[in-house]
């Protein structure tokens, strides 16, 4: 006992020195398999103890909290909101405020992340607490979601009576467009930027789809600490990054508020530098004694305010309307503009997503528009401007035949997406290798759009798994294709068989099923046999696989070309099992059957048991099984075992089994 909640604490050391140094210092110091390895090792001490786990446990980052509504609570101190400067007029006047009511000031600028705030209290050095902002009085208690933040600290590094802390939660740019691509692909709603997937994804009432939204946080401020030695802004961000918290680096100090100014039109221009969407600044009064004299009007504080980037937004013209046709046959409209600079890059092209939104919006072929980047990122028409046409703009109409195969198109009841109706079409099977080879799925580098489309028209491949065949010869004549890129590209194709089960299961491009879901399907099912086998109502049965994708994939696994295709792949020697589990393998392939009812572990757990350390879990005893494991109230199962002469264990005795070879 004593032993192993020494290893636990351990455990927790470990795991949390490691987030540490991968998230906050961006050194890794493990892999990512030593890390899971630690981290299955402590999931498994606190499954068999629930009693042992603390709310600081990094289990607590992995999620799995499910609630039905998020209760309220009261702020602390309300959390109010900053007026606003739109140019360096604004700017002045506050400047002429501060001064005639502070006298001499030095001011502090920070970026003004666009997430939403995110209140911590910590009691004794231990979060206990994490809060939207609500109304600004009372807001939604979040806590088991803000503990899925890997970088929000569980503990700080002292011991404090008492700390509430203020920040910003949000989603990395990077993040954000991935799960909205992620989501267009699966036919989900995408969020419209950042903040709203941030927010989104804060109020997930199940914690584990927030683990896996990728959410950061910055510090700002801080309550209830009696900390003598903090006096100004720039003391408390120094403290906040001391007590382990995110803070961000890219604040400045200013006496003289020309020279901020200029600061603040220098950084309007830079904005789309950095990694996630900020909307302004914030200009804070540093010392924390003048703030308090300045005080607070009804809604805002008078020692600071924002000054918000003009919306980028510009103005350009749909030349023409296109047709995609994706990897799913799905249709999607993209208006060519004519080109023009806008949040950082020059924009020629922008997704109309579907019928609906164009028809919606009234956008025309000739339309002079006004465009924007989602989230700083994703280039989108805001609006046309009928008041500028001239009559010759043209309405746009969905295709009734495909563009790339000329069979019919069809619109699905309940559905937005037109789409391609035949599964030869040469558009979705050059947008599936496309799809397959990609980072995410096989990663295989050097097999670019363009060589996979001559690839196909040469009729040299007419699938993603003939690429295992092709030899030196088949791809040296292709354009731009030299000797040294050849060679390279055949090492990568052939490095790509051992790439694994997971990312092989997202790269066959099922409907519905992404690069999450590979993993999940992977885990529960350890090899491609294994998920083929599986039916509609057994792939329903696991978390986070909804009835749509179960039946996506079932279907998909029903069709004969995907067994050609798979046959194809195994013969080509693509790895289809599970990387193997660094676990030592105790119970090696044996089968084992529970009976009875057990006291320690429901039915899914000690099944899940037995499949993590290497054995399967079988239905009825025969000659093969290895041992029977049985509970009170064991029937037909025990008898049978006793009579075939199969060692039966029971619950305590599996447990020491596990803990003496696991
Ligand atoms: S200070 C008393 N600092 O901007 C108000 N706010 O209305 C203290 N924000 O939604 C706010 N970055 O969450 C402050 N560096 C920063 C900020 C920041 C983003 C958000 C804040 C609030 C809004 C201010």
């Amino acid at each position: 006992m004593q032993v192993e909640q020494e290893r636990l604490a351990k455990l927790r050391y470990k795991i949390e020195e490691a987030n540490e140094r991968y998230y906050v210092l961006d050194q890794p110091t493990m892999t990512d398999a030593e890390y899971d390895s630690l981290m299955r090792e402590l999931l498994d001490i606190e499954h068999k103890h629930p009693e042992w786990v603390t709310p600081d446990s990094p289990s607590q980052r992995v999620g799995g909290f499910v609630t039905k509504e998020f209760p309220k609570v009261r702020h602390l101190e309300p959390l109010l909101s900053l007026d606003n400067a739109f140019d360096a007029g604004d700017l002045r006047e506050f400047d002429r405020r501060v001064r005639s009511a502070a006298g001499p000031v030095e001011y502090v600028v920070e970026l003004k992340i666009d997430g939403l705030t995110v209140a911590l209290s910590y009691e004794n050095g231990l979060l206990v607490r994490g809060a939207t902002r609500g109304d600004g009085e009372v807001g939604e208690e979040i806590t088991a979601n803000v503990k899925t933040i890997p970088t929000i600290p569980l503990r700080l590094k002292e011991t404090v009576p008492r700390l509430d802390v203020r920040g910003e939660g949000y989603m990395p740019k990077a993040s954000f467009a991935k799960l909205n691509q992620e989501r267009e692909e699966e036919g989900q709603p995408t969020f419209a930027n950042p903040r709203n997937a941030a927010a989104g994804s804060l109020r997930q009432l199940n914690s584990r789809i927030t683990a896996q939204r990728k959410l950061d946080y910055f510090a700002y401020q801080m309550l209830g600490a009696e900390e003598p030695e903090v006096k100004s802004q720039t003391d408390v961000l120094a403290y906040l990054k001391q007590q382990g918290f995110p803070v961000n680096p890219e604040y400045k100090v200013f006496q003289n508020i020309e020279e901020l100014i200029s600061y603040c039109e220098g950084m309007a221009e830079a904005r789309h530098r950095f990694p996630y969407d900020i909307d302004g600044l914030v200009i804070k009064v540093n010392d924390l004694a003048q703030q308090r004299e300045l005080g607070f009007t009804a809604k805002s504080p008078r020692w600071a305010i924002a000054y918000k980037f003009p919306a980028e937004q510009v103005e350009t013209v749909v030349e023409d309307i296109m047709v995609r046709v994706g990897r799913t046959g799905v249709l999607t409209p993209t208006a060519v503009l004519t080109p023009v600079p806008v949040a950082g890059s020059t924009v020629s092209r922008a997704t109309l997503h579907n019928l609906d939104n164009i028809r919606d919006k009234d956008v025309r072929i000739g339309d002079h528009v006004i465009l924007h980047k989602a989230g700083d990122v994703i280039p989108e028409i805001v609006r046309a401007l009928p008041e500028k046409r001239s009559g010759r703009e043209k309405v746009f109409d969905m295709p009734e035949c495909c563009p790339e195969c000329s069979s019919p198109v069809v619109r699905e009841a309940g559905e937005a997406a037109h789409r391609c109706t035949s599964i030869t079409c040469p558009a979705q099977q050059r947008e599936a290798v496309i799809h397959f080879v990609a980072r995410d799925a096989m990663n295989i580098d050097g097999l670019g759009p363009a060589v996979i489309q001559q690839l196909l028209e040469a009729g040299v491949i007419k699938d993603a798994a003939d690429l295992y065949a092709l030899k030196f010869e088949d791809i040296i004549d292709l354009e731009r294709m030299g000797k040294k890129s050849a060679e390279n590209l055949l090492q990568a194709i052939a490095d790509s068989k051992e790439r694994g089960l997971a990312p092989l299961i997202f790269a066959l491009g099922i409907r519905h099923v992404g690069e999450k879901a590979g993993k999940i399907l992977a885990k529960k099912f350890g090899s491609m046999e294994r998920l083929q086998e599986a039916t509609a109502d057994e792939l329903q049965g696991i978390p986070d696989i909804g009835p749509a994708m179960a039946e996506s994939i079932a279907h998909f696994f029903r069709q004969e070309s995907t067994e050609d295709f798979l046959d194809k792949l195994d013969r080509a020697g693509v790895k289809m099992t599970a990387a193997e589990s660094s676990r030592p393998s105790v119970f090696d392939g044996q089968s084992i059957v529970v009976t009875g009812s057990l006291q320690r572990w429901d039915r899914q757990q000690i099944e899940d048991l037995i499949e993590t350390y290497g054995g399967k879990a079988a239905g009825s005893v025969s000659k093969k099984t290895a041992f029977v494991v049985a509970g009170d109230k064991a029937g037909s199962k025990l008898a049978k075992a006793k009579e075939l002469g199969i060692p039966v264990l029971t619950e305590e005795e599996f447990a020491r089994l596990l803990e003496e070879k696991g």
